[in-house]
C-alpha cells in the first residue's frame, strides 16, 4: 500500500476517502475548538488575524451552537455562522463543522424534559451543564437530526467546509442513562442479541437468586437495586450503552454522507485515562477518519499513558493517520488541581500524538473563555492575550508543524511486540463483587507499556479483535473475558511460534460473565500449562517477595503446574505461596506462553520483560545510551525520539537526517530523524 496521498490533502483509506483540509499539498492540520458566539463580532477579526500568525489552518466551529443557531423550536439563525464560515474561508482556515448537537436548549428540555438522562438511582440529570440527552430518546433525536439536516443543507457547498464533527465526545457525560427510553431500547437490544427470553435466562444465569424472566418486558437497566444486579445484566448493559452511542453516531452520520458524499465524518473518542464506556474498536469503522481527544493526567506515568493512548488510537486506525481533535496548550480546569504546563510541554505534548500517527495537532480551545465552567482551562489565546508564553509556544509549535509537511500521511511503522487491550475484559474485570475491587484494567495495560518504554522497546497497542500475525511478543494484561474463539486465536498464535504473555485474573470468564470451570486461568489453563484453585488477592499495603527481588501487590495466584515443560521464571518468597511459582514460562515448540501471577507495576515489570523479550527475540531498536530516557516511534522512514527525562540527552551519532532537533535533545524535546542509519537502529532489526 502507498503511503503517498493520491491528490492533495487526502489519505486514502479503506473503502474511503479521507480529506484532510486542503492545503495545495499534504500538511499536518493545526487548530483548535473555535467558539465565536462567546465573543462580540469585532473581536472575530481579531481571531482570524491571529490564527494566521499562529500558523492555525483548520478550527472545529458550533460544537455548543445548538441554542444561538435554533433559538427557538423550527426557527434558525445562520446568519452569524454564515459570517464566521465566510471570515474563515477568507483566511484560509477550513473548518471541521460540528452538527451542533452536543447540548440541547432550554426550550428543548423545557418542553421535552422526556429528552433528559436519569442515573442509577433514578434521579434526573437536569439541565444546566451540557450534553443532557438520552442516547435513546425518539424526542432528542427527532430534534436533533433535523438540526442536522439544517446544518448539512446549509453548509454542504461551503467551500470552508473540510469535515464533519458529529455532536462531540459522545457518552462524555450521558453514557450511562438508566431511563425508561433506555429499558425499551435495551429490551430491543436484547431481543436481538438472544433472540429469546430462554437464551437470556441462560446467559445471564437466572436460576440464581430467583432472577428467572417470564417475558422480556421485565427486564430493566441494573437499576440501583437492594444488592449486587447480575454481572451478565450489568455487562449487557456496558455493551448495550456503547452501541446505543453508536447507532446515535451512524444515524447523524447517514444524513451528512446523503447531503456531502465527498466530506469525511468524524467523531472525537476520548481514548484517555479511565474513559470506558465507549468500545471504541466497535467504533472505529462508524467514522471515515478517526479522531481523538487526549488531556494529560498528573501524575508518574502521564506522560506514558499520553504515549499510551496515542499509540492505541493510532491502532484503532489501523495504523493510518488519525486526528488529534483536542488537547491542551496548559491547564484543564476539571482536576482536583490544575497543573499549567511546564516549558517545552505543549510541544512535547503534540508531537508524541504527531509521532503515533496523528496528522492533525488541535487545542481545546482557541480562545480562552471569559465566562463559564471553563474560563480557567487554557486556550491559545489565553486571557493574558497574544503577548503570552502560552500563544508565543503554540505560534511556535504551528511553524514546527508547517516543517513537518512531509510526515503527513505517512502510516506508523508496527513495532514486533504488541499489547491487548480489550473493552470488553476492562468492564468485565472490574464488576464488583469479584476477588478485589481495587484491580484496574487499564492501569495493568499501563504498567506493561511503561515497562516496554523503560526498555526502549516499541510495543503497539491493540484492540483484542486485531489480528496478531507479525507479532513476535504478545503481552495480554488481565485478559479476563476470553470467549472460545479468541481462546483459540491465541493457541493459534503460540503454536505459530508467537510469544504471548498474560497475567492474573486472566481467561477467567466466557463472553456471558460465565466461569470457565475446571480451574483458573479457565480458557488459557492448558496453554498456559498451570492450574489455579483459589485466588490470593492481597489487601491494601500488603505485598510479597519474589525471588527475583521483585514485590508484587494486589493479587497472588496458589499455582500449580501441570505441564512439567513449564518452566518457573520466578517464586513467591513470602506471603501464603511461599515456594510457589509466581512467574511462569510454557515453551510450546518455536512460541511460548507465560502467566505473571501479581502485579509488578511500573518498577517491578521491566527487568521481567527484558527476559520474555529477549526469549522471544524483540529487542530495543535504540543504542544503549538512548534506552529508556528516550521514546521511540516510528512513521514510514521518520524515527522520533521523545525525551522522556528532563535533562537534556546526546544524540550525538544516533543517525539518520535530522528532520527537527539537533544533536542534543532538550529537556522534555522531541527530535525527528529521517531515513536513521543502522546506528540509530540498533543492530537488531530483521
Ligand atoms: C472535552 C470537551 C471540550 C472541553 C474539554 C476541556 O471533554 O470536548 O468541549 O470541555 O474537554 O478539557
Amino acid at each position: 500500500m502507498s503511503n503517498e496521498p493520491s491528490r492533495p490533502g487526502a489519505v486514502e483509506a479503506p473503502g474511503r476517502w479521507l480529506r484532510w483540509p486542503d492545503g495545495g499539498g499534504p500538511r499536518i492540520a493545526y487548530g483548535a475548538d473555535y467558539n465565536p458566539e462567546q465573543w462580540l463580532r469585532h473581536v472575530w477579526d481579531d481571531d482570524v488575524r491571529a490564527m494566521r500568525d499562529a500558523g492555525v489552518n483548520i478550527v472545529s466551529l458550533a460544537i455548543f451552537s445548538w441554542a444561538r443557531i435554533e433559538p427557538a423550536e423550527g426557527v434558525y439563525d445562520f446568519a452569524w455562522l454564515d459570517d464566521v464560515m465566510d471570515l474563515l474561508h477568507r483566511n484560509g482556515i477550513a473548518v471541521d463543522l460540528a452538527t451542533a448537537t452536543a447540548s440541547p436548549p432550554p426550550w428543548l428540555s423545557t418542553r421535552h424534559p422526556e429528552i433528559l438522562p436519569v442515573d442509577r438511582t433514578g434521579a434526573t440529570l437536569w439541565p444546566g451543564g451540557r450534553q443532557h440527552w438520552r442516547p435513546t430518546s425518539p424526542v432528542f433525536r427527532e430534534h436533533a437530526l433535523r438540526l442536522v439536516r439544517a446544518m448539512a443543507g446549509r453548509y454542504a457547498s461551503h467551500p470552508a467546509l473540510a469535515a464533519w464533527h458529529v455532536n462531540n465526545e459522545l457518552g462524555c457525560h450521558n453514557v450511562y442513562d438508566f431511563s425508561d427510553d433506555a429499558a425499551r431500547a435495551f429490551r430491543d437490544w436484547l431481543r436481538a442479541r438472544y433472540g429469546t427470553v430462554d437464551g437470556l435466562n441462560a446467559a445471564w444465569g437466572t436460576a440464581f437468586w430467583a432472577q428467572r424472566y417470564g417475558d422480556f418486558d421485565q427486564v430493566l437497566p441494573p437499576r440501583q437495586a437492594a444488592s449486587y444486579p447480575n454481572p451478565t445484566q450489568q455487562l449487557d448493559f456496558k455493551r448495550f450503552s456503547s452501541d446505543a452511542l453508536r447507532d446515535y453516531l451512524s444515524a447523524e452520520r447517514e444524513i451528512l454522507r446523503a447531503a456531502t458524499p465527498d466530506v469525511p465524518v468524524t467523531t472525537n473518542f476520548m481514548v484517555m485515562g479511565e474513559t470506558a464506556g465507549m468500545n471504541y474498536a466497535d467504533w472505529a469503522s462508524e467514522v471515515d477518519f478517526v479522531s481523538n481527544d487526549h488531556y494529560m493526567l498528573p501524575g508518574p506515568q502521564g506522560q506514558d499513558e499520553l504515549s499510551f493512548s496515542a499509540n492505541l488510537t493510532g491502532n484503532l486506525a489501523g495504523g493510518r493517520p488519525w486526528y488529534l481533535m483536542e488537547h491542551s496548550t496548559s491547564a484543564v480546569n476539571w482536576q482536583p488541581v490544575n497543573l499549567a504546563k511546564r516549558d517545552g510541554e505543549l510541544a512535547r505534548d503534540s508531537l508524541t500524538h504527531v509521532a503515533h500517527g496523528a496528522d492533525a495537532v488541535c487545542f481545546f480551545q482557541w480562545r480562552q473563555s471569559a465566562a463559564g465552567a471553563e474560563k480557567y482551562h487554557s486556550a491559545m489565546v489565553p486571557h493574558a492575550g497574544e503577548a503570552s508564553e502560552v500563544f508565543r509556544s503554540a505560534s511556535g509549535l504551528g511553524r514546527t508543524l508547517a516543517g513537518l509537511a512531509r510526515i503527513a500521511g505517512t502510516p506508523r511503522r508496527p513495532a514486533r511486540a504488541a499489547i491487548l487491550f480489550d473493552w470488553e475484559s476492562w468492564w468485565a474485570s472490574e464488576l464488583d463483587s469479584h476477588p478485589t475491587s481495587r484491580l484496574r484494567y487499564r492501569q495493568e495495560a499501563l504498567d506493561w507499556y511503561s515497562a516496554f518504554l523503560a526498555l526502549g522497546i516499541r510495543a503497539d497497542v491493540r484492540p483484542a479483535a486485531a489480528p496478531l500475525s507479525g507479532y513476535d511478543l504478545v503481552v495480554a494484561p488481565i485478559l479476563h473475558l476470553v470467549p472460545a474463539a479468541l481462546a483459540h486465536r491465541l493457541r493459534e498464535y503460540v503454536a505459530g511460534g508467537g510469544h504471548l504473555v498474560t497475567t492474573y485474573f486472566s481467561g477467567i470468564v466466557d463472553e456471558n460473565d460465565h466461569v470457565w470451570l475446571g480451574g483458573y486461568p479457565g480458557a488459557l489453563r492448558d496453554l498456559l500449562g498451570i492450574r489455579v484453585e483459589e485466588f490470593g488477592p492481597l489487601l491494601d499495603g500488603d505485598s510479597v517477595v519474589l525471588d527475583t527481588g521483585a514485590t508484587g501487590t494486589l493479587w497472588t495466584d496458589r499455582i500449580d503446574v501441570t505441564d512439567p515443560a513449564v518452566e518457573v521464571l520466578a517464586t513467591y518468597k513470602s506471603g501464603e505461596y511461599t515456594g510457589r511459582p509466581a512467574v511462569t514460562r510454557r515453551p510450546t515448540g518455536a512460541g511460548s506462553a507465560s502467566y505473571v501471577s501479581t502485579r509488578l507495576g511500573p518498577a517491578g515489570l521491566p527487568p521481567l520483560l527484558a527476559k520474555l523479550a529477549e526469549a522471544a527475540g524483540v529487542r530495543s531498536e535504540l543504542p544503549e545510551p538512548l534506552r529508556g530516557r528516550v521514546e521511540l516511534a516510528v512513521r514510514g522512514d521518520h524515527w522520533f525520539l521523545v525525551n522522556r527525562t528532563d535533562e537534556p540527552i546526546e544524540l550525538t551519532g544516533a543517525g539518520g537526517q535530522p528532520l527537527l532537533g539537533g544533536d542534543l535533545l532538550p529537556p522534555r524535546g522531541v527530535a525527528i530523524r529521517t531515513s536513521a542509519t543502522p546506528s540509530l537502529r540498533g543492530d537488531d532489526l530483521p
